[in-house]
């Protein structure tokens, strides 16, 4: 395999979008998802659009502990070269936290959190090594304000969006890079299994080709990082709500983020 994307979450959604970016420039694909029937079909598509690209794929729970490590052992035993690490793979849900079940809000933990940095972490040596290599990790707008009713999901993109900052000025003058797409609401399967749909952010969701065509441009110019799919007004409030009292914006967002009934 040559010129390698391996994609988390690829078999929908933005994920999928990315490896049919990826595929239509010539590249080869590591596809991972929990929905094997998912990959199935994304292997057939692709096959069918660009039969020049070749798609490998791994069925894989991320909230499973072992799953990174059993992920960088097999593609290491296949002899693939990862050019691009896309950690895109995460949901989120909706409630009050301590009304959640947590082995969803642990699970979210695992899978948005540590198998994406556990993934980096497996990769970025072999990058570093060969001097060349490009890392895209996938968080979200909502981790620019603080989430009463997403409080773990939220947290969880705080997360990847510091971390990949931050590995961005580690790997200055590598030759690799880090950056994160923060997308606003996008039509994808998440606003469903999330809840998220019926509340107010998801009335005009951006489309999720557009969304993933601005994360792997911006990954390919080796960019800190990229908002995409979020309406020029909410830009402007995103960047004024720094300046808000906190209680007001905490209380603002509670508001918003309350399914609609
Ligand atoms: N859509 C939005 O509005 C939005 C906004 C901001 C950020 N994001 C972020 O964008 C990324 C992609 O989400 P999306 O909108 O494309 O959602 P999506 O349509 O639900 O796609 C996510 C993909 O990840 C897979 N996945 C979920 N849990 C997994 C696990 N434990 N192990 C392996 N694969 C798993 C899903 O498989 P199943 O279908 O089998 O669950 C699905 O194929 C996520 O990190 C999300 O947080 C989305």
């Amino acid at each position: 395999m040559k010129n390698v994307a391996l994609i988390t979450g690829a078999a929908g959604g933005i994920g999928k979008e990315f490896a049919k970016i990826h595929a239509s420039r010539g590249g080869d694909v590591v596809a991972i998802d929990l929905n094997a029937e998912g990959l199935k079909d994304l292997q057939r598509e692709l096959s069918e659009s660009h039969p020049r690209s070749t798609v490998y794929t791994i069925p894989k729970n991320l909230a499973s502990n072992s799953a990174t490590q059993e992920i960088y052992e097999e593609v290491t035993r296949e002899g693939i070269a990862v050019d691009y690490l896309i950690n895109n793979a995460g949901f989120g849900g909706v409630g009050k936290f301590h009304e959640r079940a947590w082995e969803q809000d642990q699970a979210m933990i695992q899978v948005n959190v540590l198998a994406l940095a556990s993934l980096t972490r497996f990769f970025l040596p072999d990058f570093i090594a060969r001097g060349t290599g490009k890392i895209l990790n996938v968080s979200s707008t909502v981790r620019l304000n603080p989430g009463p009713m997403q409080a773990i999901y939220i947290a969880s993109k705080a997360f990847v969006t510091s971390f990949t900052n931050s590995l961005s000025g580690e790997l200055l003058g590598t030759g690799v890079t880090a950056t994160v797409l923060l997308p606003g609401a996008t039509q994808t399967g998440f606003g469903a299994h999330s809840g998220m749909d019926k509340t107010d952010i998801y009335k005009k969701p951006a489309s999720a080709g557009d969304v993933a065509r601005d994360g792997y441009q911006a990954m390919l110019a080796g960019k800190l990082q990229m908002i995409s799919g979020l309406p020029w007004s909410q830009r402007m409030t995103l960047s004024l709500t720094p300046l808000l009292p906190k209680e007001m914006v905490v209380n603002r967002i509670r508001k918003q983020q309350e399914i609609n009934h």
